[in-house]
This record gives C-alpha cells, structure tokens and sequence, in this order.
C-alpha cells in the first residue's frame, strides 16, 4: 500500500494523506543552518550543532508522537485548522505534502480556504523561509486569521530537557513590530540569538505558551487561536513561544501572500548591545531586509533549486530501471548529502544530543558525497583526522561545533583508523589531488605534535600491524564496523555502556571483518604510497597485505563461509560450531570485496552460503541463527530481541557489501537482486509493512525471526546510503574512479539492457554509453573514447577536454 507517488520530474515525493504509518520526514539546509521537517509540520531547526545551538523545540518519546513543530492556524469562523494538519488535527478536506530537494511544500484546504506553504532554507544564509499563500476559493468573501507558531529552545537541546530549576527562569525575548527576537541566556555567555519575523503588518503577537494556549491546553487547542486574539505578553521565564497574529480579508478567488523568516544572528562580543538590554539588531534586521517580499523569496527558492540541479547531474543515468534512474539521480544521491550534514546526530531516531559526528560514519558517508562537494569532503577528511591519536587509533566520536574528540566515549573501535584510508582514498581517487596527503594534520587537536596526513595513513595502516592477536587476526577492541559486538565487554549491569565497559583492547579477541578491511583498504593505501614514489612504502604494507591474507584463510575460513571473529576466550564467533549466530554478514561482503577468496573459490561459497542461510524477501540478515539468549561474553548484539537490529536484523548498510562482492564475481543477476531488496523506490508498494519513508534508506528492517518482519526503523542516517550509492554507481553501474581516471566496467543482470551515464569526473563531463548486445552480466569488450578504442577499462583523463563521449560494449 502507498501514501503518496513521486513526481520525478519535479524530484518530489508527494505523500497524500498525513496518516502516514510514520512521521515521514525532509531536511532543509545545506550549510550550517538545518531543519527537520515532518509530511505535518513537526520537526525543528538548529544552527551547526543540534546539541548546542537547537533553536525550536522538539519532543521525542512525546505522547503524541511528532506535536510539536513549527504550525500554522487558520481560524476560520469557529473551525481552527492546520495546513499540514497537526496539531490540531481538523480534518481536511484536501491535503497534499511535497517533499522535494530541500524544500517542502504544502497544501491544506478547509471550507474553501487554501494555504499553500513552501518552506526552504537558502543555501547561503542562516534562516528559514516560508511562505503562506491564503486563497479564497469560494464565492464569498471571507474574513479569517493566522497564527504562527514555534517554541523556542533554550539553545543546549541536552539541558533543555533536564534543567528546569534554572531554565524556567531565564527565558527572555524582545519584540519590534513583527519580529520576535528570542534572547535568552545571551546577557552572559551567548552572543547569538533567534528572529522569526514576518513581512506584513501584524494585529497581534504572542511570546508567552501559556498565554498562547491556556493552562493544560495542548497545541490542538491554544485558547488564544480560539479566543481569536494574541495578548501581546513579552514572556518572562517559563517557556518562551513566536507567535504572529494575521487578520486576512479576503474577497472570492483573492489570494494573499506572506513570508515568514526564523533566523540565527551572531554578533562579535563587543557589539552585542544597542544599548543596555536591548541586543544590537543591525545584522538581523540585514537579513530579514533580503526577504521581504515574495520576489524576493521566490529568487532564493529559484537558486536553491539550481543549486540542488547542479549537485545531483554530477551523477546521471537514463535506463529503463525507473527505479534505478529515480533512486541513483535523485534520491539516493540526496540522502547522501543529508548524511554528510547530519552524520548521526539528528534524525527522527537520534535526537541530537546523543552523537556527534562519528569517525568511521563519517569517512563511510564520504565514500556517497565526494563526487558532489569534492571541496567539502577534503575539509571533512582533515577535520577527522585532526581528531586522530598519535598511535592511529581514534576518537570514536567528534561535536561539529568544536571538532574536538568526545571523550566520554574515547577510542578503541579498531576498525575505525582503516576507515580514514578508506575516506582519502576515495578522495584522491575522485579528484587526483594528492596535496591533501602532504597538508599537516593535528592529533587530538594538537598541532603541535602535527604531521602529514599521508603520516596519518600510515599510523592508521600500522595502528593495525600492531595491535594483532593470537591468530594473527586484527583485535578488535571495543567493537569494529558492528558495535555491538563487544567481546571485551562482559556486561553484567543496567545503564553501563556496552561499549565503553570493560577494558578497551583485550589482547584475545579478534575480528576478521577488519582483516577484510585491512586488505581492501591496505591495498588503497599502497596504491598512494606508490602514486607519491614511495615504493619501499608500497612493497612494505602489500607484504603486510599477503601475511593478513594467510591469516584469514588459515583461520578465518570456516569450511564454507569466513568466521566473524575470535572472542576473549578465542572461541569462535559466526561458525558453524556455535550454536547460536552460526554466519555473519559482515566479513562475507568485506572479505569478498576486498578480494579474498575470489581466486580459490570461496567467495563464490562464501556468497552462496549468504544466499542459503541470511536471504529473506526483505533483505539480507546480518547473521544466523539470531542469539535467544544474552551471551556476556559477546556483549549488546545479543542484547537485541531476535529479528531486531545487530541481532538477525536485515542491517540495509551491509547488504550493498554483498552486491558489491557479487559483482567481484561477475554475478550481475544477484548483485541486482540484492540491490532490489532493500531499494526505497522498489518497495514502495508495501509502505505499510516498512513504515519509514518511501524515499529513502532505513539503517534496519526487522529480520525473519522478529514479530514485525520487514518493518523498517531508523531511517534517513545511515552508512546504507553511501554504501548503496557506491554499490549502484560503481559495481553495477560500473563507472569507478581509479587513480588515473574513470573506469568503466558495469556487471548488471543480463536482461538489465543498454544504459547511459553522464558523469562529471575532475571538471570533465562524461557521456558513457554502455550497450549490451548479447546481455552478458559483466566485462566489456570494446571500449571508444570520442570515437578512438583504448585498451582495457580506464578511460585515460585528459584536463584539456571539456566534454568526453564514450561507448562500452560489454561481451
Ligand atoms: C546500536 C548501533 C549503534 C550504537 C551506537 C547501538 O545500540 O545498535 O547500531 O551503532 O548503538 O553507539
Ligand atoms: C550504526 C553506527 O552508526 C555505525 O557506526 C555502525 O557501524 C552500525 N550501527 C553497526 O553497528
């Protein structure tokens, strides 16, 4: 069943009715300015940092699931509505929600009223902007009022929740004829603080909740919409609210027009002050100034959509996969964007508060954005890196707004230094600029102790060699890529972290998925220190490469499909000798694609027994059999109910692993297949049983042994979206970045068909076509670059060409 349709040709997905099974949700802001918004209006908005400068407040675990946000009422006689339908939840007589590229429109329609509201936030300013078109659409004229509405948070979103013996008292605003200016806390130690503003005369305004709503009122009855007059309060304390008060006439088929701005100011530490008490508004009222009409708000819209455009044609396909095309030139890229932005910290799964931004998420997300902003993922690998140990290992976790390293979590996942090599490597292979490798780096912040970052790779490389256990298997410390596999852990308590418990390094337990890592990304590690003339360098880690390749298939093969790990006690983790969790994803989809295996047969064994023992219809589950009891000595994954998460839940970020193996062994049909499962576009028809977005990825789907299989959760941040767009654009799709240029070697599934790409590589514009004639799955036999053949699958990059026509043909 479905909610809505998309509308590729305006890159929106329009959902039809608000009773979505859940909150289905956008994100607008590209910068440094973000919002969340719900297909109902709910969600809120922060400036850099979700944590430490929230501006609007959010709920999670409300009663009400999603109420508070930022709404319009419309009082029209004595029906009070919303445009988007919540809070008050007033039947519509029409609804429709368009979530698009960074905007979201909306329109409601009650007793002939229509409010269509467009909601963006400019790619190059601090603020929100959203515009109100009231029509009339009756035959009489009409007489109503809107109300705006956004509850303020107290800047930290962590003590906001907690704190209310002080926070109850330090509320402070200010008004000046249709602005509000929310102030609190910034007579001390803040030099920010928020507008929200509205370019018409007001009748009225509101900056007190409870005056807005009445005591023990929700949001679906503020007493003040119903009394049909705002109070003018300037709040003092409690819970300080903007709310704008409209009276609109409006004759037969008249429409009228609002826009509204809520933004964030920061003023330099000696110029905070007009005069005492009253903050310094020239840089807001500078802002506002910029948006005071709806020309105004309509050429910013207009460039927020050319910039989106011109983001997303840097990847383009035209095939006769509606999916595929919508999924790879829409969706997929764009949620990849949202990842950049956000990490893991806000969602409608992670409030903010919890995560920063993650070391080994981030370097992943990389992998999905460095061919859209190639400038930014250079900025983002160094800040990573900055937040390096001088001994390789990592910070688990860095705050955007400082770009510190969170220590109460610390290090000791000891997956995440290979994910650096993994970020750069990408990088480089993307752009050809290796000066990245030659900048000087900190570690823990501290330039003092800085080295190249090419120094960085290596300690990571070597952070490895060095910390290996009795089978010559990587440790794996707190957890590696699966952080709920804590063999060092040994939790026996509530409320103890299970990955911070317990010593970091046991010096047993080992993991062979980073020893997949460690080959793959070894390798890409080799390949730079060979690039910069390194060879000593080169030969030295592929020795290195060759040893850990031994290890794992001496001790890491399993008979038909590599074992996950070793614990404290050097058992066996994912083989057929333990009773329970017998096979694990993560080291088949690694491993393979790191190239072990693919030359002895066990890939294809390896993939096979994937496909026998972790399929289902939904997805690929991440082990098997699911873990019914706690095991102490393997830690949170067995923590899970059977079917959920780590435990035996289809995690969507692993299954491109496995895609991706399948094409290392040329298996176009089931890489696709794989693809399928999971692919937002491709099971939209059954919306009621995955629940989250039809948009967009969910990190898991509930496996075959959990109540509610095929149920999704956790949707938008994800590793899953980088993954699949690497998956779909570089195996099977088949345009990789090599080092020295783009190579073209697709593996699609045989009845697949002929396919075009535009691709912008290094400031050339590809044009590929690839054709298909005897629908083979992988290899190309010829391959014309403007109009000449070239040996083997890389077209050679050329910078004096500003367009390169290319055709492939595959055997
Ligand atoms: C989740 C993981 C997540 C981790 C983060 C665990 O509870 O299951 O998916 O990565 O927490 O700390
Ligand atoms: C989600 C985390 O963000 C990611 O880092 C981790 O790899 C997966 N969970 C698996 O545990």
């Amino acid at each position: 069943m479905k909610f809505g349709y998309f509308d590729d040709n305006n890159k929106e997905y329009v959902i039809t009715t608000p009773k979505t099974p859940l909150p289905w949700i956008n994100y607008l802001g590209c910068n440094d300015f973000f919002t969340l918004l719900s297909n109902t209006c709910g969600g809120y908005t922060f400036y850099k940092d979700a944590k430490l400068l929230r501006m609007t407040r959010y709920r999670y675990n409300d009663t009400t699931p999603d109420t508070n946000g930022k709404y319009f009422y419309i009082k029209d006689g004595d029906t009070i509505w919303n445009p988007g339908w919540q809070p008050t939840k007033t039947e519509l007589d029409s609804y429709e929600c368009r979530h698009g590229i960074g905007y979201s429109k909306f329109t409601g329609v009650k007793n002939n009223i229509e409010a269509a509201l467009v909601t963006f936030v400019p790619a190059d300013n601090p603020v929100e902007l959203t515009k109100v078109t009231l029509t009339n659409k009756g035959n009489a004229k009409k007489d109503i009022q809107l109300f705006s509405y956004v509850e303020w948070c107290l800047w930290n979103a962590d003590d906001d929740m907690k704190n209310y013996q002080r926070n109850l008292s330090i509320g402070e605003v200010e008004v000046v004829d249709s602005t509000i200016y929310h102030k609190t806390e910034y007579r001390e130690r803040r030099n920010h603080y928020a507008v929200y503003s509205v370019n018409a005369k007001i009748d009225g305004f509101e900056t007190s909740r409870d005056e807005f709503r009445g005591a023990y009122n929700g949001p679906d009855k503020p007493a003040a919409v119903i009394e049909g007059k705002l109070h003018n309060t300037i709040a003092s304390g409690w819970y300080p609210i903007a709310s704008h008060q409209l009276n609109v006439s409006l004759e037969a088929g008249e429409s009228k027009t609002f826009v509204f701005a809520l933004g964030y100011i920061e003023n330099a530490e000696d110029d905070k002050w007009e005069k005492p008490g009253v903050i310094n508004k020239k840089k807001a009222n500078a802002l506002l100034a910029k948006y005071q009409t709806t020309e105004d708000f309509d050429k910013a819209f207009d460039e927020l959509c050319k910039y989106w455009d011109n983001l997303l044609s840097k990847f383009h396909i035209e095939s006769s996969d509606e999916h595929v095309n919508r999924m790879v030139n829409i969706w997929n890229q764009y949620q990849c964007m949202v990842t950049f932005n956000m990490s893991r910290s806000a969602s409608y799964y992670e409030t903010g508060i919890g995560r920063g931004m993650g070391f080994r998420d981030s370097c992943q997300d990389l992998l999905g954005f460095v061919h859209l902003i190639p400038d930014r993922a250079r900025e983002r690998i160094i800040d990573i890196a900055s937040t390096q140990f001088q001994d390789g290992s990592a910070y688990h976790q860095y705050q955007p707004l400082t770009k510190k390293g969170n220590s109460d979590i610390g290090s000791g996942f000891n997956d995440d230094p290979l994910w650096l090599i993994a970020g750069t490597s990408a990088y480089i292979r993307e752009t050809g600029d290796t000066s990245i490798l030659k900048e000087m780096v900190p570690y823990d912040n501290d330039m003092s102790v800085a080295t190249t970052l090419m120094e960085h790779l290596k300690r990571s490389f070597d952070y490895i060699v060095n910390h290996k256990g009795p089978h010559d298997l990587p440790l794996i410390g707190r957890a590696d890529w699966n952080d709920c596999l804590n063999l060092n852990c040994f939790s026996e308590h509530p409320g103890e972290s299970f990955q911070c418990f317990g010593p970091s390094e046991g010096p047993v337990a080992e993991s062979v998925f980073i020893a997949g890592m460690f080959v793959k990304y070894g390798r890409e590690y080799a390949a730079l220190a060979k690039l910069l003339g390194d060879t000593a360098e080169e030969a030295r880690v592929l020795a290195e490469v060759d040893k850990m390749i031994a290890a794992i298939e001496k001790d890491g093969w399993d008979g038909e499909w590599f074992v996950r790990a070793y614990d404290a006690y050097s058992h066996k983790v994912g083989s057929k000798e333990c009773d329970e969790g017998q096979i694990y994803i993560e080291p088949q989809g690694m491993c393979v694609m790191a190239g072990v295996g693919v030359d002895n047969g066990n890939a294809e064994k390896a993939l096979n027994s994937v496909k026998a023992k972790l399929d289902t219809k939904y997805g690929v589950m991440i082990l098997q059999p699911a873990y019914t009891r706690y095991h102490l000595e393997l830690g949170e994954i067995t923590s899970y109910p059977p079917g959920y998460k780590e435990n035996a839940g289809i995690f969507c970020h692993n299954n491109p692993w496995i895609s991706i193996a399948e094409t290392c062994i040329g298996r176009g049909d089931r890489a696709f297949e794989v693809y399928k499962k999971t692919c937002p576009s491709y099971i939209e028809d059954i919306s009621e049983i995955h629940r989250t977005e039809p948009y967009v990825y969910s990190q898991m789907v509930a496996g075959a042994d959990a109540k509610f299989h095929g149920e999704a959760k956790n949707s938008w941040l994800t590793g899953t979206a980088a993954w699949t767009f690497t998956n779909i654009s570089q195996y099977i799709l088949g345009i990789y970045p090599t080092l020295e240029g783009l190579s073209v070697n697709p593996c699609t599934p045989a009845a697949f068909g002929d396919f075009n790409v535009t691709r912008v590589y290094r400031g050339v514009t590809y044009n590929i076509e690839i054709k298909n004639p005897n629908k083979v799955q992988k290899g190309v036999s010829s391959l014309t670059v403007d109009g000449v053949e070239v040996q083997g699958n890389v077209i050679p990059f050329d910078p004096s060409k500003k367009v390169v026509n290319v055709i492939a043909t595959m055997k």
